[in-house]
């Protein structure tokens, strides 16, 4: 087999990069070792910044995100009973869409089947060949059968558990990591949402986060100790825990019902440096992930993407790398602040344990802050509706 840029993983990353490569047309094949109902049976945070929403237009998948996606104009921070509201319209002039990365994918996959993309499903034992050469190409298994694609670039859209990253050798690579000592639990619920808007608590009984993916379906998180199983939180105990954290008016109107899925995600933040070898890029969960505490690890995927999908095309059918060779350093700049932003969201709202008495007192005067200073409002809200490109 051969093609120009060969994608290692069908999530986001790899769907979004190939339909931008093919409209342009560059030859792309997508190798995906899930089947397309497991890649869209698994539930991420949905909350799109404008910068994502253009690429997706650009992409030819806006429609349904237009008809279908909720702007929201703001979002709540809250300490026990203080609700602080950032207004995003009004201190940035922009807003956010509420649109589930379940969404995203279906649409990009619906889209790349209309123009024929070739996305191979059920891919096993990938090995990248040659990378740091001129020729690279990638081994896989599918259908039984051994195959070698031979490709101008291989792109790791593989996620964190990947092999793209391990492809490159020690020497040539250095992560940066922190690992939190908590996680979310989160559960969706046929339920009207708490509010209209997403709500970030600090609270004294820890986190929780009321979110939403439509009028009637909601999603909501509260931090758990690693070491707890989904199984020991029955859903009363769910319910009990997340309303002790949101404010009690929010609490106390809040339509409760069965969970329709419940899992435990650990929190960590991690970066991959650089985001290149050879001919191999690196793209979204391949090379960073975020806590999704400042719901960005869609919206970074996004971003790397903006940044390499033009140099691709004119390496591919101009020779020129001058935009794969900036690549690495242009999408790290954004990656270290989207980093900073949902690594300072983490620590403001997360009760850690262990911690002392001065570390609540932080939280809770950061959020007293935010409620009486503009600057600093506009500030989280610069940063959450997404920095610019
Ligand atoms: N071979 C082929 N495919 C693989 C391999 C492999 N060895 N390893 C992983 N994959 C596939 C996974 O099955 C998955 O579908 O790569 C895909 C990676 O998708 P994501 O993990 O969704 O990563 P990405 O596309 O970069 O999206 C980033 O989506 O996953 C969320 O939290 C993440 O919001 C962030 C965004
Ligand atoms: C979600 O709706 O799943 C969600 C929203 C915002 C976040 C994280 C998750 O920051």
């Amino acid at each position: 087999m051969k093609t120009q840029v060969a994608i290692i993983g069908g999530g986001p990353s790899g769907l979004l990069l190939s339909q931008l490569l093919n409209r342009a047309g560059v030859a792309t094949v997508v190798l995906e070792r899930a089947s397309r109902e497991h890649v869209l049976s698994r539930i991420r945070a949905g909350v799109l910044e404008t910068g994502t929403v253009e690429m997706l237009r650009e992409a030819g998948v806006g429609d349904r995100m237009a008809r279908e996606g909720i702007p929201h104009e703001g979002c709540y921070l809250t300490d026990d009973d203080l609700m602080v509201r950032i207004n995003f319209k009004e201190l940035t002039g922009t807003s956010v869409m509420v649109y589930g990365q379940t969404e995203v994918t279906t649409d990009l996959y619906a889209a790349q089947d209309a123009i024929g993309a070739t996305i191979l499903h059920g891919v096993e034992d990938v090995v990248i060949g040659d990378a740091d050469g001129d020729a690279p190409h990638v081994m896989f298994t599918h259908g039984g059968q051994r195959t070698r694609l031979d490709c101008d670039y291989v792109v790791g859209c593989d996620g964190f558990h990947g092999v793209s990253r391990a492809t490159i050798p020690q020497d040539k690579r250095r992560a940066f990591e922190r690992v939190y000592p908590f996680g979310w639990l989160g559960v969706l619920s046929r339920t009207r949402p708490a509010h209209e808007e997403l709500i970030y608590a600090n609270s004294s009984n820890g986190f929780a986060l009321a979110s939403m993916r439509s009028e009637t379906l909601s999603r909501y998180y509260v931090q758990v100790p690693l070491t707890d199983k989904v199984e020991e939180w029955s859903d009363a105990r769910f319910w009990a825990v997340l309303k002790s954290c949101l404010p009690s008016e929010v609490a106390d109107a809040m339509q409760t019902g069965p969970s329709i899925e419940k899992s435990i995600a650990p929190l960590r933040s991690f970066v991959n440096e650089p985001l290149r070898w050879g001919r191999l890029f690196l793209v979204g969960d391949a090379a960073h992930i975020v806590p999704p505490t400042g719901a960005k690890g869609l919206n970074l995927a996004v971003s790397d993407v903006h940044y390499l999908y033009q140099g691709l095309i004119d390496a591919v059918t101009r020779g020129d790398t001058r935009g794969i060779d900036a690549y690495s350093d242009r999408a790290l700049v954004r990656i270290w602040k989207a980093m900073r932003f949902s690594w300072q969201m983490t620590t403001t709202l997360h009760r850690f344990d262990g911690e002392d008495s001065f570390a609540a007192q932080m939280r809770k005067a950061t959020l007293r802050h935010l409620a009486q200073s503009e600057t600093a409002r506009r500030d989280l809200a610069e940063n959450y509706i997404g920095l610019p490109y």
